[in-house]
């Protein structure tokens, strides 16, 4: 019978120098396999971004392949959370835009409002590339039976001034420099206008400044205090170029100006920073801007958001056009009471505030990716 109390021999003896020795040596592999795993030398987030911004607009191909084009140009369009939450689908002359509702934010905007905001903004890209290939493009909203946007595109030589614009426009978050932006080009954006219920009011005085600053603040102490909310936008970060490069939607992290860092550090790191430290932030760089503007629409309903998100995309490519940076500062038009005490400060009336948004002068960013027309042709 064998001795079961035998100790099993060790060949080669752990001393307490050699233990130390093996675990310094299993953080260090773990160090450097997280390090790989975010940093990897092989991927180049620069490559893709180039790819998608600066690959040329190829008009004068067969239907099929500029329909595809004209798509790819409405995918450059913002989006809340960069949710890209549309599809596509041709049908002869004619394109149709639909919410893709797998990519709803139930915390952020239950309602869809900014879901279809995007696809505004998205409907006007695809508009403006149209034109430029050659078609004029006239939409249909939806309907309560008919849930999509149809655009029936006819051969017409257009003129298209923003165009040019689409792949230079972006969501700048980054710190501006302070500078006043002239009041010419000031005039360039008021004279962006629609005749749908959809209006804009700029604030470049320092008392109106402070008034919405604190709406926007308030904005997010609720947000951050909401657990939904932030984890909602956790699962829309991507914390580094390979969780970025996958996804390809999403906020990656450096455009926003942070760093790449591993998932459970990012999550610990925005976990741990208290609401405070959020409004601190936001109202920083809503007074490092040159000024802020509130768009709102007579009516809240789909129609009405449509056309909110396609007057906004006029406005930031007009702003891109003059060198102008802007970035959305939402949260007051995201809170329910907060929107309502909005639209009471600024005498809206019945109207509503839909849309905030700080504009000057600032360094660009990385810009985000998108997913191929592929992801989104049905
Ligand atoms: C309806 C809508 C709401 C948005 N809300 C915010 C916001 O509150 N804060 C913010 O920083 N960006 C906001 N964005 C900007 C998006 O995050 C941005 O468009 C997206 O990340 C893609 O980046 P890009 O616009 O630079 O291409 C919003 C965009 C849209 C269309």
């Amino acid at each position: 019978m064998k001795d079961t109390q035998t100790p099993i021999p060790c060949s080669v003896p752990l001393t307490r120098r050699k233990f130390v020795g093996v675990i310094a040596a299993v953080g260090v592999s773990a160090v450097l396999g997280e390090a790989l795993l975010t940093y990897p030398p092989w991927l180049d987030y620069g490559k893709q971004e180039q790819r998608i911004w600066t690959t040329p607009f190829r008009t004068g191909a067969a239907v099929p392949a500029q329909m595809r084009e004209i798509i790819r140009y409405a995918t450059l369009a913002p989006s809340g959370h960069n949710t890209q939450p549309w599809k596509f689908a041709v049908q002869g002359d004619t394109i149709h835009i639909l919410p893709d509702l797998s990519r709803r934010l139930p915390a952020v905007d239950p309602r869809d409002r900014e879901l279809w905001i995007s696809l505004g903004c998205a409907l006007e890209n695809l508009t403006l590339a149209a034109n430029a290939a050659g078609y004029a493009a006239e939409a249909t909203l939806p309907t309560p039976e008919v849930d999509l946007i149809r655009v029936q595109l006819t051969r017409s030589a257009l003129p298209c001034p923003l165009f040019e614009a689409i792949p230079y426009r972006q969501n700048n978050r980054s710190l501006y420099d302070g500078r006043v932006v002239a009041s010419d080009e000031i005039k360039k954006i008021e004279a962006v206008r629609s005749n749908a219920g959809i209006t804009t009011q700029i604030f470049t005085d320092n008392s109106h400044k402070e008034s919405i600053i604190e709406y926007i603040k308030s904005g997010d102490r609720k947000q951050f205090g909401d657990p939904a909310f932030v984890a909602e936008l956790i699962s829309w970060i991507r914390f580094n170029q390979p969780e970025a490069l996958r996804s390809r939607d999403g906020l990656y992290t450096r455009c926003t100006g942070s760093p790449d860092v591993p998932r459970w550090l990012g999550r610990r790191f925005l976990a741990a920073s208290t609401a405070g430290q959020q409004a601190d932030t936001s109202a920083q760089k809503a007074r490092s801007s040159s000024g802020l503007l509130v768009i709102s629409a007579a009516q809240d309903d789909k129609q009405h958001w449509i056309e909110t998100g396609r007057l906004y995309e006029r406005l930031a490519l007009t702003m891109t056009a003059a060198d102008i940076q802007g970035a959305f500062l939402n949260q007051p038009a995201e809170v329910p009471e907060l929107r309502s005490q909005l639209q009471s400060y600024l005498q809206l009336g019945t109207a509503l505030p839909q849309l905030v948004l700080r504009f000057g002068h600032g360094p660009a960013l990385p810009h985000s990716l998108r997913r191929p027309a592929s992801d989104v042709l049905v």
